[in-house]
């Protein structure tokens, strides 16, 4: 900049250099002498070029015409004696109304140009056309060149050849661009759009405050507008945006725009006036967005959850995906939140009082049928939108690979690996009714194919609804079970009279009973087995009598039986309670004994190829030893303290919050057996 102005008073002094030559040529003195005739017309040629160089170099306004042509009537008052003495009297008339005229123009059009009108009203068309006329007729360079003009020929003769090369000289200043003069004359064709308003502030990149223009009220939320403004980086590029927000202030109409796409477009440069907001009936790309809008990134926003200006609350839900651009990639996040803000409401007037939250996804690989994280966030104001995933086919998968169900609202499918899954130990937790016991029973069916699996159950429900896929009792006889219990009864008469020999010796024999059934049921055919027990009403003898079935499990497995096996702990509190919950239960050192005793089976599980399905109500009640081993966790609906301090520990504080509010079949996973490595939102519901 600075060295384009050093340019310009070098090229200036250059010139002013050549008039001094010209003159010390022309009268011998490189100063005019103070004679009137010299003095004129060296002070014409001196505006001429000051104007050309300073004044009106780019642009003239009616308010440089004021500054050029203000002096020069004072100069034409002072010169009217030389007219008259030339018997010009008629010339200088003509001259003092031609200034007087363009005056006129300039001083009418500052006073009708209205800001706060369009463009198109009738006083800003008249004011642009008078300042049209005088910029065009007024050019410092055309008034100082007549004067100049008529001081040279009225002094000197044309044949001198001195004259004519000031003549010369001044021709080579004025011409330096004719074709813009006779732009000039014309007005320029206005833009055909409809003008709605004035940018006054730029609140970030992407948002607009823009002040209507009176005679443009109409102009609401969602109308599609583009724009030019003064701050741009590049001239040639055109934004895109639509209304965002209505407000008043200061009994005016303002409207908020959110810039969308920037194009270039070389026809529109010109037809537009900077900073004037015109909207346009329809801009497919533009549409699109609004179709799918939900709100702008405000402040808060972090790269794992951003928090979002809610501008259309209707259309989402909690588990909703949403997708935001960052550098040219769809980023999708997850809703987890909703909070209406009360100040929010006293802010605004009419919009935008709904803050949301979501947290990152990330982008969908759709190889993997996964999402991966995406490390930074998004800028503030950037636009949300509704996913749309209509276009994204996921290619096929087959067992051990299971789709657990699909982002809420999309077709994007949440897959688990079950072999990593059940493995690795599952947990499946939730209020009852949320759907617990149905989902495992699908899963078991997958399961199946090459996993033995052995279910613990309580309540009586796996007979029934795992029926079409042939279960088995593996105490299938009465009796036997009666020998067992009695064994167990005997062995505990034996433990109060510490005849250690004898507890140890039932021991073995029930265990060697246990085993005898559960190598019977590893053996068959049969891929699921279930393990029942009649009475509940005695704990201790419950977690006996599991504790010994447990250990024969694993024994069993220890030796190498090549086949996966599945324990399923259904209600598992009633299996592997958490110690403290058991403590009034009269025999507490040995029951807290016992499920130490399993929750270290459990943690061995692994090495042998035996995995557990934990199945739980409240988290707060069963083995904190046997769930923290659980290395994927599937949790619908909870409202217990408990749950939300286990379950955060996998999922952290944000998820959590939402775990009160999960609809029906919606459910939060997390872990290892996902394909995903990322907690989210799924929804399970299957069409019945
Ligand atoms: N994913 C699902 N899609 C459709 N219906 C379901 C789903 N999960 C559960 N249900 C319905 O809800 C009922 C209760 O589910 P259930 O699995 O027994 O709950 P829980 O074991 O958690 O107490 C089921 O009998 C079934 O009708
Ligand atoms: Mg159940």
């Amino acid at each position: 900049m600075i060295k384009i102005l050093k340019n310009k008073l070098v090229l200036f002094s250059i010139l002013l250099g050549v008039i001094l030559i010209l003159s010390k040529w022309l009268t011998g003195e490189f100063f005019p002498s103070t004679s009137d005739n010299n003095l004129w017309f060296y002070s014409g040629l001196f505006m001429v070029l000051v104007s050309s160089f300073f004044i009106e170099e780019y642009y003239t306004s009616p308010r440089n015409i004021l500054a050029n042509i203000l002096p020069l009537v004072v100069i034409f008052i002072a010169v009217k004696q030389i007219f008259i003495d030339n018997n010009h009297a008629w010339l200088w008339w003509v001259g003092f109304s031609y200034i007087v005229f363009i005056l006129l123009c300039s001083f009418l059009s500052i006073i009708l140009n209205d800001d706060d009108r369009s463009p198109d009203n009738y006083k800003n068309i008249l004011s642009e056309y008078l300042k049209n006329i005088a910029t065009t007729l007024g050019k410092g360079k055309l008034v100082f060149s007549a004067m100049f003009l008529y001081f040279l020929l009225t002094f000197y003769s044309i044949n001198n050849i001195k004259v004519l090369s000031l003549m010369l000289f001044w021709w080579f200043i004025i011409v330096a661009d004719p074709q813009k003069l006779v732009n000039k004359i014309s007005i320029k064709k206005k833009y055909s759009d409809d003008a709605v308003g004035r940018i006054i502030s730029v609140q970030s990149k992407k948002i607009f405050l823009v002040r209507l223009f009176q005679d443009s009220l109409n102009a609401k939320i969602f109308d599609i507008v583009r724009f030019k403004y003064t701050v741009q980086d590049d001239e040639t590029l055109v934004c895109y945006g639509f209304i965002l927000e209505t407000f008043l202030l200061n009994d005016q109409k303002w409207v908020k725009i959110l810039l969308c796409k920037e194009e270039h477009d070389d026809a529109l440069k010109k037809s537009f006036e900077k900073n004037i907001v015109y909207r346009i009936s329809n801009d497919e790309y533009i549409e699109k967005i609004i179709k799918r809008f939900v709100g702008v990134i405000v402040d808060g926003s972090e790269i794992g959850k951003i928090n979002f200006e809610c501008y259309n609350s209707n259309e989402i839900s909690e588990g909703d995906l949403l997708e935001v651009n960052l550098n040219n990639k769809t980023i999708y996040y997850q809703i987890i939140q909703g909070i209406a803000k009360e100040e929010i409401v006293e802010k605004k007037n009419e919009t935008g009082f709904i803050k949301g939250q979501a947290i990152q996804l990330g982008k969908w690989n759709n190889e993997n049928y996964s999402f991966e994280k995406h490390g930074w966030v998004p800028d503030i104001n950037s636009v949300v939108l509704i996913a749309d995933t209509s276009e994204i086919v996921p290619p096929a998968f087959e067992y051990p690979e299971y789709k657990l169900g699909i982002i809420p609202n999309t077709t994007l499918p949440v897959v688990i690996n079950l072999h990593d899954a059940i493995s690795h130990h599952f947990a499946l937790l939730g209020v009852t009714g949320s759907g617990k016991s149905f989902i495992t029973f699908e899963i078991l069916k997958e399961l199946r194919i090459d996993t033995k699996i052995i279910c613990v159950d309580f309540t009586g429900e796996y007979h029934e609804k795992l029926k079409g896929l042939n279960p088995k009792s593996i105490l299938h006889d009465a009796n036997g079970v009666t020998q067992i219990e009695e064994m167990i009864a005997e062995k505990e008469t034996a433990t109060k009279s510490k005849n250690s020999k004898a507890v140890l010796d039932l021991k073995h024999k029930i265990q060697g009973k246990l085993n005898e059934y559960i190598i019977e049921f590893i053996e068959s055919e049969n891929k699921i087995g279930i393990f029942e027990l009649p009475d509940l009403s005695n704990t201790t003898f419950i977690l006996e009598f599991t504790q010994f079935f447990l250990e024969n499990v694993f024994n069993i497995a220890k030796k190498g039986s090549a086949e996966r096996i599945c324990l399923v702990l259904e209600e598992a509190h009633t299996v592997v309670p958490e110690t403290s919950f058991i403590g009034d239960l009269g025999d507490f050192g040995s029951s807290k004994a016992i499920v130490n005793k399993i929750g270290q089976i459990a943690l061995q599980g692994r090495k042998y190829g035996v995995g557990l399905l934990v199945i739980a109500q409240r988290t707060a009640n069963v083995s904190k030893t046997v769930l923290t081993q659980c290395n994927t966790v599937l949790c619908f609906q909870a409202f217990d303290e408990t749950s939300f301090t286990f379950i955060g520990n996998y999922l952290g504080k944000d998820l959590v919050t939402t775990l009160p509010n999960l609809t029906k079949y919606h459910a939060i996973v997390t872990g290892k057996g996902v394909k995903s490595n990322i907690p989210m939102i799924v929804d399970l519901t299957r069409e019945l």
